[in-house]
């Protein structure tokens, strides 16, 4: 790692890495990648035993405040959590403002950000007391106001959150619940709700918290830094991939199609991509898809459904694997490949997978904008670029032009 700030120092050098492939923006101690080996640690600790057997408040914590609570400290934890679970009555008026058929991320977007016009109490980023509070905030309003996105969409009254529950218990209740039926939390979907947070709930620089870092490096307030890390995971390449991936899934049905994709895949005139393959630092594979693959078998086993998505998705990645293309190209299933199926056995319309992905990775958002204020060296990003346009020429009036 070179140090460029140094080895540029009085001199108007600079470096140009598009994507920023080979540029670290900061310093961080939340989560260590190695993309060759396929390792994923938060705090050190890896990412399957933490799936495994630790919970997505846990985690939370743990991003949050630097080491696993002990019980006291989760319950305190937990409580704190629950008592900010509440949105201000009028913020369902925004919902009110949206199309029916508006796509949930978009509505995410909106009313994440107006969270800023709500909350004044915490958004002195300089009291580490008032980011924690504006933390706890994002964290626990995240569920209320993701479930209220799906009623709204399905025109089902809004259901209110029920603190005696499991953070991810009462998310389910919030999101599947109906006036004339109370939805019984089945702890099979509870246990692989509460895994698939925990598996998307930080993952270093990726550019949504990368965005959440540059909204935040010129002390924005924190509600409107979040909503615009949402604006980010929405694209395709990013959190829309868990979308696109059960879409392309379903598209190929059949096992006998999948190798028309593959070929449509290699294809360079193609602009085609298998979603959920492929991915930045993994070039290995995404210890999260291995934990992903294992409890989509496990919730259609105990649910006992047989979804021939998980066929297609299993052999499509059984093909992949031993084709040149994808060895040469280090492609392998990442989080998305397999999120999807488990969402859509759950009852999820595709819609919601980003949402869901965007609510479980708040909490490495505000772990990791927490950090960037904290961190001395802090300063406002702002990247450099390299000019390719005209060069200084005089202005010539409209009538000569
Ligand atoms: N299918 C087919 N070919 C692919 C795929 C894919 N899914 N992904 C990459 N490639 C090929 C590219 O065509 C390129 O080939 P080339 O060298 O001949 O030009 C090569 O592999 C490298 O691809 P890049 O796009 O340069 O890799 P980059 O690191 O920029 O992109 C990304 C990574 C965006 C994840 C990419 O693999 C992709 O688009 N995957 C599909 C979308 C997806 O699953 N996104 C989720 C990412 S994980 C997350 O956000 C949680």
């Amino acid at each position: 790692v070179i140090d460029i700030r140094k080895l540029y120092a009085d001199t108007d050098m600079f470096t140009y890495d598009p994507g920023f492939t080979s540029t670290a923006s900061c310093e961080s101690g939340l989560t260590y990648i190695d993309g060759d080996k396929g390792i994923l640690l938060h705090r050190g600790y890896p990412i399957d035993q933490l799936a495994e057997k630790s919970s997505f408040m846990e985690v939370a914590y743990l991003l949050l405040r630097g080491e696993l609570p002990n019980k006291t400290e989760l319950e305190n934890f937990e409580t704190t959590i629950t008592r900010h679970t509440m949105v201000h009555e009028q913020i369902s008026t925004f919902y009110r403002g949206f199309r029916r058929d508006a796509h949930p991320m978009a509505i995410m977007c909106g009313v994440v950000g107006a969270l800023s016009s709500f909350y004044h109490d915490s958004t002195d980023i300089n009291d580490p007391k008032q980011r924690m509070i504006a933390s706890h905030r994002l964290i626990a309003k995240m569920p209320t106001l993701a479930a209220m996105a799906y009623k709204y969409s399905t025109g089902q009254p809004f259901v209110y959150p029920r603190n005696d529950l499991s953070y991810t218990g009462n998310f389910l209740r919030m999101t599947f619940s109906v006036p004339a039926e109370e939805y019984v939390i089945d702890p099979v979907i509870e246990d692989a709700m509460d895994k698939i947070f925990i598996l998307h709930a930080d993952h270093e620089q990726n550019a949504s918290t990368s965005t959440v870092r540059l909204a935040g490096s010129s002390g924005a307030n924190p509600f409107a830094c979040i909503a615009a890390g949402i604006a980010c995971l929405w694209g395709p390449a990013h959190g829309g991939a868990n979308e696109a991936a059960l879409n392309m899934l379903r598209e190929i049905g059949t096992v006998d199609r999948i190798p028309e994709y593959i070929a449509r895949a290699k294809n360079k005139d193609d602009p085609f991509r298998l979603m959920g393959f492929g991915h930045r630092v993994y070039k290995n594979y995404d210890p999260r898809a291995t934990v992903m693959q294992k409890t989509a078998n496990d919730v259609l086993n105990k649910l006992g459904l047989n979804d021939p998505v998980l066929d297609v998705a299993k052999e499509l990645e059984h093909i992949a694997l031993n084709d040149p293309y994808f060895i040469e190209k280090k492609l392998y299933p990442n989080v998305d490949f397999y999120s999807g199926v488990i969402l859509s056995a759950i009852g999820f319309p595709t819609e919601m997978f980003t949402v869901l992905f965007a609510l479980a990775r708040t909490v490495g958002w505000v772990a990791q904008w927490n950090e960037m204020i904290s961190d001395p060296a802090q300063r406002i990003g702002r990247p450099r670029q390299l000019y390719t346009g005209p060069t200084q020429r005089d202005y010539v009036s409209v009538d000569k032009r």
